[in-house]
């Protein structure tokens, strides 16, 4: 199950994603926002970054604007590794080596065509493990030593 999370400036190109999802037999739940309203975007990536790091949702996808707001709040939570992710091969290596449980899109920088076909790259790419496990192990660490 995915949780998803938009601002306004992130909508658009988040309702894409929700089509693309629903018609490649993915389950998600929609965080907000839900207008074109401007609004406050720490808010929903905080949601979806609580959604994810309880182990209610196995990961999250959040949009803004650049997608830069978004991961840096999510990335506020503990447990939380946003990627923000313009092209497929760092959306690949963010699973393979950081184990990154959302991953952060920019509405205004990616069209919707590059923007699933980085999703489906991050949601078929499974963690390596091994030496990665140990630095993504130091994460934890950095969280539990502020
Ligand atoms: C909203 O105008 C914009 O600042 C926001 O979507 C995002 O790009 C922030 O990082």
């Amino acid at each position: 199950m995915i949780a998803l999370g938009s601002d306004h400036a992130g909508l658009e190109l988040k309702l894409k994603i929700m089509k693309w999802l629903a018609e490649n037999g993915h389950e998600y739940k929609d965080f907000g926002t839900h207008s074109f309203d401007s609004c406050d975007y720490p808010i929903y990536a905080e949601a979806v970054g609580k959604a994810v790091a309880s182990g209610e949702y196995e990961k999250g996808i959040l949009v803004c604007g650049t997608g830069i707001g978004v991961s840096i709040s999510a990335n506020k939570v503990k447990g939380v590794r946003c990627a923000l992710c313009s092209d497929c091969f760092s959306a690949e290596m963010s699973r393979r080596h950081n184990d990154a449980n959302i991953l952060a899109l920019g509405g205004r920088v990616i069209g919707s065509g590059l923007a699933e076909k980085i999703v489906w790259t991050w949601l078929h790419t499974e963690f390596e493990g091994g030496r990665h496990q140990r630095r993504v192990s130091l994460f934890t660490d950095i969280e539990n030593n502020q």
